[in-house]
């Protein structure tokens, strides 16, 4: 629905949408005045990870939550990758409790796809679903063993749950820190291939087809990897993708510094790559984007290149650099929307959000004119991993609404 309207919350709940039937529904509102501003769904990041529990000194889950009222986000799904992992109920229900005391912001945990991220053997599948994780994945690993991978796509279809795949070939990545080419060979840095993330996207999707289970591809960063995906979907598979801002906002040359900020995994691509991930973005190949917002603190970048751990911060930055892409024209802002909250909630299949009737009040609004100078010292992340630190930015979200409570305002 496009169109300049009033929307009515009562109860936490959407209970009105239009002028007219807004001004019959409630005789003393409060009233949030948005006029001049974008009124969307709640955001929704599929792919974020809060360091807790083990981890805290980077992210908890109460600063990760604020983070992502601060970006717009009112649900966020969590990657396993904590300590200990996220394999099992008891971890599932921490998170869960941790969460219910946060700012109020929806967080979905995602559990482990093998035991403690080992790639030996599956993750208790039934445990934890009825504990409440919403989808699985090795994330900051890859399956390397296709028969485990073919395993857990047939289990976890039937249990309902979609499988979220790192892609990444450890063999082909060896002791790659950057994307391979002239620029890794000028700075001395050993590379990663392309083809490390391709292989095992062409791997995941055979398998998809193999057992007809749905596969979501985390974090598309190559030309190949957008190829193989949008044959995928032409032949009908239900193959869908994501990819970060970082993908599409920065090539490998943030690395020229060897600014440890801009090392990710995977590593950040060529021109040509960027632009493939844009077009991707722009014809529907690439559904989503989430922020794959991964903190880490000085201990872990304030070292040399090869020695720094992989990821940077997103949440709060997402929406803006996303907001670029409409900007330049490559997407409109409904396409933004999709990619942001509508695709994310249909492929998690979280059909209470939407701002439909009846549905929670789950809703950001955006200011397209906010001018602003990115500065980490003002993020709720713990961490300041960003090497967005410094750009001019235009658009954010200027206030968060969960289930009718706002969670994030800006004063
Ligand atoms: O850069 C990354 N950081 N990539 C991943 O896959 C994992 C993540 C993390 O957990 O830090
Ligand atoms: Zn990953």
């Amino acid at each position: 629905m496009d169109g300049v309207t009033d929307i009515c919350i009562e109860n936490g709940k959407i209970a009105a949408i239009g002028n007219e039937k807004c001004k019959t529904q409630n005789r003393k509102p409060k009233i949030i005045d948005a006029s001049g501003k974008l009124v969307v769904p709640g955001l929704i990041d599929m792919h974020t990870h809060l360091r807790e529990p083990g981890h805290e000194y980077k992210e908890t889950i109460r600063t990760g939550c604020l983070a992502a009222a601060h970006g717009g986000f009112s649900s966020i799904c969590c990657m396993p990758n904590t300590e200990p992992v996220n394999d099992n109920q008891s971890v599932t229900d921490y998170i869960l409790r941790q969460a219910n005391m946060a700012c109020g912001v929806r967080v979905y945990p995602v559990g482990a796809i093998s035991r403690g991220l080992c790639g030996q053997g599956l993750a208790e599948y039934g445990e934890m679903k009825a504990a409440g994780v919403i989808a699985l994945s090795d994330d900051g690993h890859p399956v390397m063993d296709a028969q485990l991978m073919r395993r857990a796509l047939e289990y976890a279809n039937g249990f309902g749950l979609l499988v979220i795949s790192h892609c990444e070939d450890q063999n082909l990545t060896a002791h790659g820190v950057m994307n391979e080419g002239v620029t890794a060979t000028r700075l001395g840095l050993a590379g990663i291939p392309n083809a490390s993330e391709s292989v095992m996207v062409a791997r995941d999707i055979a398998l998809s087809e193999l057992t007809g289970a749905p596969l979501h591809i985390a974090h598309v960063s190559t030309e190949g990897s957008v190829r193989l995906i949008r044959d995928a979907k032409a032949r009908g598979l239900p193959i869908t993708a994501e990819t970060a801002p970082h993908y599409f906002s920065l090539t490998e040359e943030a690395v020229i510094n060897y600014d440890t900020n801009a090392k990710v995994h995977p590593p950040l691509r060529t021109a040509k790559d960027r632009d493939a991930v844009r077009g991707g973005l722009a014809d529907g190949t690439i559904d989503v984007i989430a922020s794959d917002h991964a903190p880490h603190s000085t201990v872990e970048k304030d070292v040399e290149f090869d020695a720094a751990a992989n990821g940077l911060i997103g949440l709060e930055t997402s929406l803006p650099l996303s907001l670029k892409l409409v900007a330049i024209g490559l997407l409109n802002l409904g396409d933004l929307v999709a990619k942001m909250s509508v695709n994310p909630a249909r492929i998690l299949k979280l059909s209470h959000i939407g701002l439909k009737l009846g549905n929670p009040a789950d809703v950001t609004v955006i200011d397209l004119e906010k001018e602003f100078k990115v500065d980490a010292n003002t993020f709720c992340s713990k961490s300041r991993n960003t090497p967005f630190n410094g750009w001019q930015l235009k658009g954010r979200a200027i206030l968060t609404m969960v289930g009718g409570k706002v969670v994030y305002r800006e004063n």
